[in-house]
């Protein structure tokens, strides 16, 4: 088996005051160099898992490892930490410097990163993410996906094994929303970063390895994304919808046209021309 990353174990956390718990009994792994996507609607505990994945939280019952280190030892917080980064919504609750590559170098700083090694972190962070020739711009002039970029750059300097992305895309317009996605499954093909990206965009999940479904604090579904929007009925139930073409394939194949795992539009028109010729 491949080595685990990040391992939720019978994870149920309780907010203070809550009668019922926001996570249920949550069992799931991400091995190194995954891409996990995780979907869901409002309230359904996403938030909740990116929070405990790297000690934020503490889990009520059951465990949380990372690389193997029980979350909630006080002696593994730091070295946790280190290993799992985490991104936010909202960029402009994440910068914290006026220019880019302060705010980048501000992470790294805290952990004491003496100055050479910290100028090749914040550069190649600021590179890794497309953002190396913003390096001097100011931080409050830069567009949404540019400031959510520098976000994760900060989160980069200080050399995570596993990035952790709470709904990085969802105060972004279409083009910031590419551009961080771009950027991120770049981070996990070049960079061998292991990724947990949450959204409630659908098309999002058609690049990950594997999809998580989370409703009412559980984990309802948990496969391959072909595998996952398949179920269609089930994914209706809990609010969510299957991206547009994994939709249009469906209601194809009930009509006899088989065109096989299709997810992106690029694979639809591909084994779709094929069809046609063939
Ligand atoms: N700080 C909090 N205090 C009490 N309840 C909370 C708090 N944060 C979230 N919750 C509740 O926990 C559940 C899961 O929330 P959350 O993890 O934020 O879901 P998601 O990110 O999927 O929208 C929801 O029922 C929400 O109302
Ligand atoms: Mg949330």
């Amino acid at each position: 088996m491949k080595e685990q990353l990040l391992k939720f174990e019978n994870v149920t956390y309780r907010y203070e005051d809550e009668s019922e718990p926001a996570l249920q009994s949550v069992s799931f792994g991400v091995e190194k160099g995954e891409f996990v996507v995780i979907l869901g609607h409002n309230g359904s505990g996403k938030s909740t898992v990116a929070k405990l994945s790297n000690s934020i939280y503490l889990p009520t019952e059951g465990k949380v490892f990372v690389n193997g280190m029980d979350t909630s030892d006080e002696n593994n917080e730091i070295n946790c930490r280190k290993t799992v980064g985490v991104v936010f919504q909202n960029p402009d609750n994440q910068i914290v410097a006026s220019i880019v590559e302060e705010d980048v170098a501000f992470g790294p700083e805290n952990l004491c990163v003496e100055q050479k090694e910290l100028r090749k972190r914040v550069d190649e962070a600021l590179q890794s993410v497309g953002m190396y020739d913003y390096r001097m711009h100011e931080t409050h002039k830069l567009s949404g996906g540019q400031k959510q970029r520098v976000a994760i750059a900060g989160i980069l300097a200080m050399r995570p094994q596993c990035i952790v992305l709470d709904e990085p895309t969802a105060m972004l317009d279409p083009k910031g929303r590419r551009e961080v996605m771009r950027a991120v499954r770049k981070l996990n093909e070049e960079e061998g970063i292991t990724v947990l990206f949450i959204t409630h965009f659908m098309e999002e999940a058609v690049f990950a390895d594997r999809v998580m479904v989370m409703d009412d604090g559980k984990v309802i579904l948990d496969g391959t994304p072909s595998k996952v929007f398949a179920q269609t009925q089930l994914l209706k139930k809990v609010g969510l919808d299957v991206p547009e073409v994994a939709r249009l394939a469906a209601a194809l194949r009930e009509n006899g046209t088989d065109l096989g795992d299709v997810l992106t539009e690029d694979a639809f028109v591909q084994a779709f021309s094929r069809k046609m010729e063939g």
